[in-house]
């Protein structure tokens, strides 16, 4: 039997701690798949003591994470820091020195990903990155592998956790934003500073590698449009519920003759549909391939354990394929790096979709009327329609509308001239609708 792989470890905090415990208590059957075993043997972590602790002995511990990165016993380095800085530049000399990488960091990867993958090319090593889309969900294998056959045509997914959770909170018991947010920080689900989660930054980084491995496209996160869930008004959630509708925050990514959409935005999809009753904490990605039809990929998007079986898979898979002849590795990108498109990401003006407009009016003759014209002027096809009588004592009535399929950049005219009729009180709220599918 070989000498084992040597792995070390940036970070032993709730994902490091996860990979520490399944890789010993799992180590035999891990052994029976990897064809030899897979030991941690130096753990870099601020918290030395902590560390030393949660080793017990079985590792060496240190506090400056570049000595695990100069060892020359470590094959294989797994990056659990998070962020873009010292994360950088400890995987790109990790890399330099030859060494494998594992790593969890989607905001790196989506940000500096294409430096990172043609350093990996220079220097024949692999920079796997299962962990950082969905947690415990094997998507990348899934659409870098199971999936290959296929031309990709869109992928929607839930792949916030904490955003899903919120929105669910706000729906199921009718609360506001602000309140289902504080219940997400309670439980320790959303961080002390929860800007990533709920203004769709953490998802627009899992969509931009989500794109990247399904288009054969590079990283380009600056392109994607990212829209959170902290303006959304549960009076709307409850409306979309009674047209039929659910609102969950997706990561949108398809191909069109024009380009590639990489959106995020809260978006209103048909009640019925499996992923639209995924709800909590959980992920969920929603792919459509142009063989195999659509297929849904559903699991927990965080957490110790879930995020440790990622991190773990890749290091089975680099276990088996050092060895290859780099030519024929698995692409990191999933196409051949000399085969990358340079198709354009869309501009959200351009991108086409249905849309729920919710237009708080005046009760007076002829409102509809105005509103229904400016749409017809900008070749906005009306697909239903609601109106809200006034609360007792008020003036306002809400008047909801479906769209068909039209341009973003006609919507957004439409609604600069329905914000000007005088009947017309305060700003549009429009959300995006899709029908993810026909049946
Ligand atoms: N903050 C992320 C979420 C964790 O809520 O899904 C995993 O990236």
């Amino acid at each position: 039997m070989m000498k084992p792989i040597q792995v070390g470890l940036l970070g032993i905090g709730t994902v490091g701690r996860g990979t520490f415990e399944v890789l010993a208590r799992n180590q035999e059957e891990i052994m029976r798949r990897a064809g030899r075993g897979i030991v941690i043997t130096m753990v870099a972590d601020k918290e030395v003591d902590k560390a030393r602790a949660l080793v017990n002995g079985t590792a060496t511990v240190t506090a400056d994470a570049f000595e695990v990165v100069k060892n020359p016993d470590i094959d294989i380095v797994v990056e659990l820091i998070g962020g873009t800085t010292v994360a950088r530049q400890l995987i790109l000399e990790a890399i330099a020195n030859g060494k494998h990488v594992v790593t969890a960091n989607k905001a790196l990867l989506a940000r500096h990903g294409n430096e990172i993958f043609a350093a990996a090319q220079r220097h024949n090593v692999m920079v796997a990155f299962e962990a950082a889309v969905a947690g415990g969900i094997p998507i990348i294998k899934a659409l870098r592998e199971g999936l290959t056959a296929n031309r990709i045509e869109w992928i929607a997914g839930i792949i916030n956790g904490t955003s899903n959770f919120i929105l669910s909170e706000m729906r199921s018991q009718g609360l506001s934003f602000e309140t289902a947010l504080k219940q997400a920080q309670e439980r320790g689900y959303a961080e002390a500073d929860p800007t990533y989660d709920i203004e769709g930054i953490d998802a627009a980084h899992k969509l931009t590698i989500i794109a990247a491995i399904s288009f054969g496209i590079p990283m380009r996160f600056e392109d994607a449009y990212t829209e959170g869930i902290s303006s959304l008004a549960a009076m709307d959630i409850r409306y979309a519920e009674e047209l039929g509708y659910r609102i969950k925050l997706l990561g949108i990514t398809k191909r069109t003759p024009k380009g590639i959409e990489l959106r995020v935005h809260p978006t209103l999809i048909p009640a019925r549909r499996l992923i639209a009753n995924v709800e909590g904490v959980m992920n969920a990605i929603l792919v459509h391939g142009d063989a195999v039809g659509d297929t849904l990929y559903y699991g927990a998007g965080a957490g110790s354990y879930p995020t440790a079986s990622s991190v773990i898979a890749d290091l089975v898979d680099i276990t088996r394929m050092h060895t290859a002849d780099p030519e024929h590795r698995v692409p990191h990108l999933a196409f051949q790096p000399d085969q990358l498109s340079s198709i354009p990401v869309l501009p959200i003006t351009e991108v086409e979709t249905a849309y729920y407009l919710r237009i708080q009016v005046l009760d007076r003759p002829g409102v509809l009327a105005d509103i229904t014209r400016i749409l017809a002027d900008n070749a906005i096809s009306i697909d239903a329609m609601m109106q809200k009588e006034p609360a007792a004592g008020k003036e306002q009535a809400d008047i909801i509308m479906l769209t068909h399929v039209t341009v973003e950049k006609n919507v957004d005219a439409a609604i600069a001239k329905i914000e000007k009729l005088p009947v017309v009180v305060g700003k549009v709220t429009r959300i995006r609708m899709e029908q993810l599918g026909t049946q």
